[in-house]
């Protein structure tokens, strides 16, 4: 069947699609991109919000940094509480001058969205991929339904940016992917409540009840996670015991009583760890949550997607300009480098603060040891900071 035809064809419309539909734009590599679901839907959906500096960095050299620099909120530090204390963790001290932003994954949606099309740019909006085929081949194809129609994409690569339960992983053969995974006893139940932030900074809080995280999405709307069972019924969690909890968890010695708003965005999410090796097969290249999943604690994922999606494009990019096919050939070893980081990082920030019930009393002693160490050691904060505000890029 004929059909469309472009250089990359991009499956998904999160970050990591939209980000690189963009890249490969500023350097004249043309690109259409497929998302299952409507424009308002993926503009909505509520995510994480937390940018490493190079997600700054690379946001603002694409040109698309603007509201996220009037509208952001740039954090140099966080805290971490431990039973009640609270010891200010100064990122930007640490780390020769890096900080992080707190900007909503959405709001980083929409401003893409609106590069891609003031750009001209082309995104499908409900048009879900069915397959990807022939990328073993020259010519690989995308086919999709759209408008009640099944319809082809011919492209150049295909770019799987799909997230987690996409079409474009199970296009690689079982036999030369290789998963690694883990799960956690663990849940968060986040809120979204239209009520003032109790600090200033983010706060990461240990306690013998288990964790909570305090953050936020604008100086009057706080974003307030608590740890419970991945099989809690939101029943169970009327909101006063949201807010019990909370405040249990977050408030200092001094107490740090939380002005009680509006509970919105009730909501539980599961925690997991998930590689897939290698991100590339042929001419079909992974990137983003459709190669890897991080549990949230150490705020990874957006900017997993996003350092992918700069590899990509950067590859894309030699391959066009100079044929040079030796970047592509080198992304799933490049990217899984910061992946396998991201998740070592995530996993540490996940088990040092959260309170498991099968634990032993050795395990509760090392845990407390640890965190204890970070909160004297030099060393070891500067390690926490190195992690949580993102390694440079090498390029
Ligand atoms: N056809 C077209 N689009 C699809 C298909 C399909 N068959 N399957 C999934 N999609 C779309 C989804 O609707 C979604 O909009 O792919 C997009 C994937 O986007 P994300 O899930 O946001 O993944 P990614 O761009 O890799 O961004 C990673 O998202 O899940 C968070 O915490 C994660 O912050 C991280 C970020
Ligand atoms: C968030 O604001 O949603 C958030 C912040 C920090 C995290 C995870 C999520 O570690």
């Amino acid at each position: 069947m004929p059909g469309m035809r472009t250089q990359v064809g991009i499956v998904g419309a999160g970050p990591a699609g939209l980000l690189l539909s963009h890249l490969l734009a500023l350097n004249g590599i043309a690109s259409v991109v497929l998302e299952a679901r409507s424009r308002a839907y993926v503009e909505e959906r509520i995510r994480a919000g937390v940018l490493e500096q190079g997600t700054i960095d690379t946001l603002d050299e694409a040109g698309v940094g603007a509201r996220m620099r009037r509208e952001g909120l740039l954090h140099h530090g966080i805290e971490l509480c431990v039973n009640g204390r609270g010891h200010r963790i100064d990122l930007t001290g640490l780390t020769g001058g890096r900080a992080v932003m707190v900007y909503a994954q959405q709001e980083v949606v929409k401003d893409l969205i609106a590069a891609r099309l003031v750009a001209d740019g082309t995104i499908l909006f409900e048009a879900e991929a069915l397959a990807v085929e022939d990328h073993c081949a020259d010519r690989p194809r995308i086919r999709y339904r759209h408008a009640g129609q099944e319809q082809t994409l011919n492209c150049d690569f295909v770019a799987g940016c799909d997230g987690t339960h996409g079409v474009a992983r199970s296009a690689i053969p079982p036999d030369a992917l290789t998963v690694f995974e883990r799960s956690y006893p663990y849940a968060w139940l986040g809120i979204l409540s239209p009520s003032p932030p109790p600090a200033d900074e983010l706060i990461y809080a240990h306690h013998e009840r288990g964790f909570a995280l305090y953050s936020m999405r604008s100086p009057s709307v706080s974003r307030l996670y608590v740890q419970c069972a991945p099989d809690d019924d939101l029943a169970a969690w009327p909101d006063e015991r949201i807010w019990d909890e909370l405040e249990a968890r977050l408030g200092s010695e001094a107490g740090r009583p939380l002005q009680r708003g509006e509970v919105q965005q009730k909501a539980i999410t599961p925690m997991r760890s998930f590689v897939a090796e290698p991100m590339q097969h042929g001419r079909l290249f992974l990137a983003g949550d459709s190669a890897h999943i991080v549990p949230p604690t150490g705020a990874k994922g957006l900017n997993l997607a996003v350092a992918d999606v700069r590899l990509l494009s950067r590859a894309l990019e030699a391959f066009y300009r100079h044929n040079d096919s030796t970047r592509l050939e080198r992304y799933s070893a490049d990217a899984l480098w910061r992946v396998w980081r991201a998740q070592h990082f995530s996993w540490w920030m996940t088990t040092a603060l959260h309170r498991s019930d099968d634990a032993s009393g050795f395990d509760r002693r090392l845990q407390l040891s640890q965190l204890d160490y970070i909160i004297r050691s030099s060393a070891a904060v500067t390690s926490l900071a190195e992690n949580y505000t993102g390694l440079p890029f090498a390029d």
